[in-house]
């Protein structure tokens, strides 16, 4: 009787704790009424439980423990029952693969129903074992249909009434398909939000179970519940070995092995990304066995398989509907420009501006003939929504303010830094790369900064840089050699003008030397005449293509996608569900595992979109890699340092963020500070709350495993870098789940979204570029000065080439109906009564929503030349919420595109 008292003392207190109002002396707007009646509603629920359980109290009859021996009249008085709903769902479509892929294993159906049963969070005495309920088996209706949606049925648990608090249960799933738990209540007040898939027992004999939503740290897990607790992680981490099948959930890493298909001949080798040779994060193991040809290298799947993630990792059904639709309009896209270049031979990146719908089109609809609407179903279809940016600028060309404008608010507004010493400098070896001095010289800029020396520029902090030398040279012969791509490593100085925009005023294109009689650099100066005015638009036009490569495979893929897949692995190998850490970081990890899986199949792999759409080529990984190797710091990762990494910010303990921004209308930092202090706030909050002090951290031998591993494993070709932030303190945990939080949210938001928004328009964001700049000595220099623009048009990608890169763009920008937005409240269950943190994360909604009317009003003023005025596109990036599709807004909760 004893565990029952402290099942009502434990509930008695909680509930008390519960019935303060946490708003007293905070004005009641909308979201606080809100919080308040959500409290008050767990008021009510906890009252409901205390009765529950008194009444639950006069029924058990004398102080007593029930013995082996005891008569087994006095044993069914002290067996008491719980009433359990189950929500649970079904998925046709994987029944139907598990059918396929293991009918044969399935023997006559001797068993079938659900086996539930209930496990104490105490000892039973007797057996030293945790208390167990009456399995209590849940079936399905005969005339269930398999497509159903979901269904919730009520089931009864048999207990002794010494049974104390449930803390888990186990699942046996004895029909022949996987079903996916929602959720599980007892009596209304004790829930378990499972929100897994149990697949059938003759697939997966191991017992399943799941925790009810409380969160412990490991070394608060009542004693009944530890073996649990750890037996659960070591079934998620397997052993590291065999092929991983679709049902299976276990996490573990791999290197990069998969990318090439050596089988398919030379031109399909690639090297391993991980290891000495190509750094690169680990990614999810698949153990997919070798290809024939290559025993390092992991063979390729057919495109009617699906690579294998764990089972929690699929996307949902309405996400994964969405990918397909897309994935089909994209290449249904591709078939109208493939017949024009195939008809006239020579579609221009130009004509790809009749592939636009026409914006006014659908207010016209209603007076068209039947064939007019026939005719507009199908464009509907293969025509693509006009990018922003081609709305609001229909030329060709980008003008120099929106060049500028851009690297601020665009589409990659984190590569600009601030220039500490002209001319620029590289950090490369001359021996192996020639000489390195940089072609720029002050007469190339003193002209353009409003009277300023060079050296008063530097002190004022008026000179920036997008420098991309370091990156290209050493891959530069390599990509010049391919056909139909021509690169040069480009550097370009701005101007902060008094207006407080960026002004190009200065391009250094460098090449490989040559010979001592070729020039390997050339700069370009904003035009003067002709001539040098088409030269600095094909300087520009290199530049973006520059800058569109350093977008996608540093900042997008390296940064984002790939270097926070270690740390999902680790923490599911790591931490347990009940881990408070694994509660806050789980809605930050969702669909990532797949969209990276999928970008293995696709986009980066040999001959993958990637490739085939990028200048560098076969060579693109190898920036990842050398980025990841020189320049990626995880340190440097949370937005305040990697602002003052770049010289942008400096810091400054008088701002609201601890630092001062030296352009000021930056808006991407900016909205960013907003965003990141709002995690930080709530991060620390929730950290705090469960680790009081550094003992906690210390002691807590889950926390540790996964950051040791994280690095050690998931980052092992960097872990031994010193700068990988200590866990020794709960500041030091709130600041690592800090970033990471940032950077799979707000981070990716403004890297991905805008990508058809603002690279849609391929003419002024070419992925790939085909010519290079002709000198007045080249053969190609009178083509170029009888048709300067034939000659600008040849040197982007083809009509086909810029159109297929749309339609991926397209498709990667958009949000599916089933996304998730930072803002959106949490599913509490895991908090009930623990009013901090359910205050926390209203508090965390609530400043989301006034951050998103703090953009909208930024977006509106007019002294914010980087942001508004006329024909100036509102940075919207990090704007939290949006509708689904393409609309370049919106902040999901985790990486799922
Ligand atoms: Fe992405």
């Amino acid at each position: 009787m004893t565990g029952m008292k402290n099942v009502l003392q434990d509930i008695h207190l909680q509930n008390n704790k519960t019935c303060r109002d946490p708003l007293i002396g905070i004005s009641m707007s909308r979201e606080q009424k809100l919080l308040s009646s959500f409290s008050r509603s767990l008021s009510v629920s906890r009252r409901k439980v205390n009765l529950r359980l008194r009444k639950r109290a006069k029924q058990t009859p004398a102080m007593a423990v029930l013995h082996g021996d005891r008569s087994m009249e006095l044993a069914m008085a002290m067996t008491e029952k719980l009433t359990a709903l189950v929500t649970v769902r079904y998925n046709k479509a994987y029944v139907e693969e598990v059918m396929n892929n293991f009918v044969n294993i399935f023997s006559p159906k001797s068993h079938s129903g659900v086996v539930l049963q209930l496990i104490s969070t105490e000892f039973d005495p007797r057996s030293n074992e945790p208390k167990l309920s009456k399995e209590t088996i849940l079936e399905w209706p005969k005339e269930m249909r398999l497509e159903a949606e979901g269904s919730t049925y009520q089931v009864e648990f048999l207990i002794d009434s010494d049974f104390g608090i449930p803390g888990a249960l186990t699942v046996i799933n004895n029909y022949e398909y996987e079903f996916f738990l929602e959720s599980i209540t007892i009596d209304e007040y004790l829930h378990f939000a499972c929100k897994y898939w149990v697949q059938p027992n003759a697939l997966h004999p191991e017992k399943r179970f799941f925790f009810t939503n409380k969160a412990y740290l490991p070394s608060e897990t009542p004693i009944a519940l530890k073996e649990l607790r750890e037996k659960e992680l070591r079934q998620l981490r397997g052993e590291g070995r065999g092929v991983r099948i679709f049902h299976d959930r276990i996490y573990d890493y791999d290197v990069y092995n998969d990318l090439g298909d050596p089988d398919k001949g030379d031109e399909y080798v690639r090297p391993t990304l991980g290891g000495p040779e190509n750094p690169h994060p680990r990614r999810c193991r698949t153990g997919r066995p070798p290809t024939n040809t290559e025993k390092k290298a992991e063979s390729r799947l057919s495109e009617s398989e699906s690579i294998y993630v764990p089972r929690e990792e699929e996307l949902e059904k309405l996400k994964r509907k969405t990918v397909e639709e897309r994935k089909l309009k994209g290449k249904l896209r591709n078939i109208v420009p493939f017949l024009l270049e195939f008809i006239t031979g020579d579609g221009k990146v130009s004509d790809v501006e009749s592939l636009f719908k026409e914006p006014a089109h659908s207010e016209m609809k209603s007076h068209h003939s039947v064939l007019d609407n026939l005719r507009d179903s199908i464009e509907e279809y293969f025509k693509f929504d006009p990018p922003k940016i081609f709305l609001r600028n229909t030329s060709i060309f980008l003008p120099d303010d929106e060049f500028g404008r851009q690297v601020l608010a665009g589409i990659n507004p984190l590569s600009i830094e601030r220039l500490k010493v002209f001319p620029p400098t590289s950090k490369f070896d001359t021996s192996i790369y020639g000489p390195l001095e940089s072609a720029l010289k002050e007469e190339h800029i003193k002209g353009h900064i409003e009277g300023l020396s060079v050296q008063q520029a530097l002190e004022e902090n008026k000179l920036y840089i997008l420098d991309y030398h370091d990156i290209y040279l050493p891959i530069l012969e390599r990509i010049n050699a391919l056909d139909q791509r021509k690169t040069y490593a480009t550097r370009t100085i701005f101007f902060l003008t008094q207006m407080g925009t960026l002004k190009p005023i200065a391009i250094e294109l460098t090449l490989p030397p040559q010979d001592p009689n070729t020039p390997s650099r050339q700069v370009l100066t904003p035009p003067t005449d002709a001539a040098t005015n088409w030269l600095w638009r094909l300087g520009k036009a290199h530049v973006r293509s520059n800058d569109a490569v350093v977008h996608q495979l540093v900042h997008h893929w390296l940064r984002t996608h790939a270097c926070v897949e270690p740390f999902i692995i680790a923490t599911h190998r790591q931490l347990s569900v009940m881990h408070p850490i694994f509660k806050l970081l789980h809605p930050h990890m969702r669909y990532t595992m797949k969209i990276n899986a999928m970008a293995r199949e696709t986009l980066i792999n040999a001959g993958g979109i990637i490739e085939t759409d990028f200048t560098p080529g076969k060579y693109c990984m190898q920036i990842s890699c050398a980025a990841y190797r020189d320049w990626w710091r995880f340190d440097l990762e949370a937005l305040p340092a990697d602002l003052i990494r770049r010289g942008v910010a400096v810091p400054d303990t008088t701002q609201p963020h601890g630092l001062r921004l030296l352009i000021e209308d930056y808006p991407y930092a900016s909205d960013g500070l907003l965003i990141w202090s709002s995690i930080e706030k709530l991060v620390k909050t929730y950290v705090n709350h469960y680790y009081k002090d550094a003992n906690a951290i210390a002691t807590d031998n889950e926390i540790q495993s996964w950051y040791r591993e994280s690095i050690n494993l998931g980052h092992a070709d960097l872990q031994n870098a010193k700068w990988w932030p200590k866990l020794a303190t709960p500041d030091n945990l709130a600041s690592i789940i800090t970033t990471i939080i940032w950077i799979v949210s707000a981070e990716h938001a403004a890297l991905n979204f805008s990508q058809y928004p603002y690279g849609g328009y391929v003419p002024t964001w070419p992925p790939l570029m085909r010519r290079l700049i002709p000198m007045e000595q080249d053969p190609e220099y009178t083509d170029f000065v009888t048709d300067p623009q034939s000659y600008f048009l040849s040197s982007l990608p083809s009509l086909f080439q810029a159109t297929k890169f749309m339609a991926v763009m397209d498709m990667i920008s958009a949000h599916s109906p089933d996304e998730e937005y930072i803002g959106d409240i949490y599913d509490m269950s895991s908090w009930l009564g623990n009013n901090e943190i359910i205050v926390a994360f209203y508090q965390f909604s609530m400043e989301i929503k006034s951050i998103e009317k703090e953009i909208e009003r930024r977006n509106a003023d007019p002294e914010l030349r980087n942001r508004c005025g006329a024909g100036v596109s509102p940075y919207e990036q990090l704007i939290p919420s949006s509708g689904p599709g393409t609309t370049g807004r919106g902040i999901p909760k985790s990486i799922t595109v």
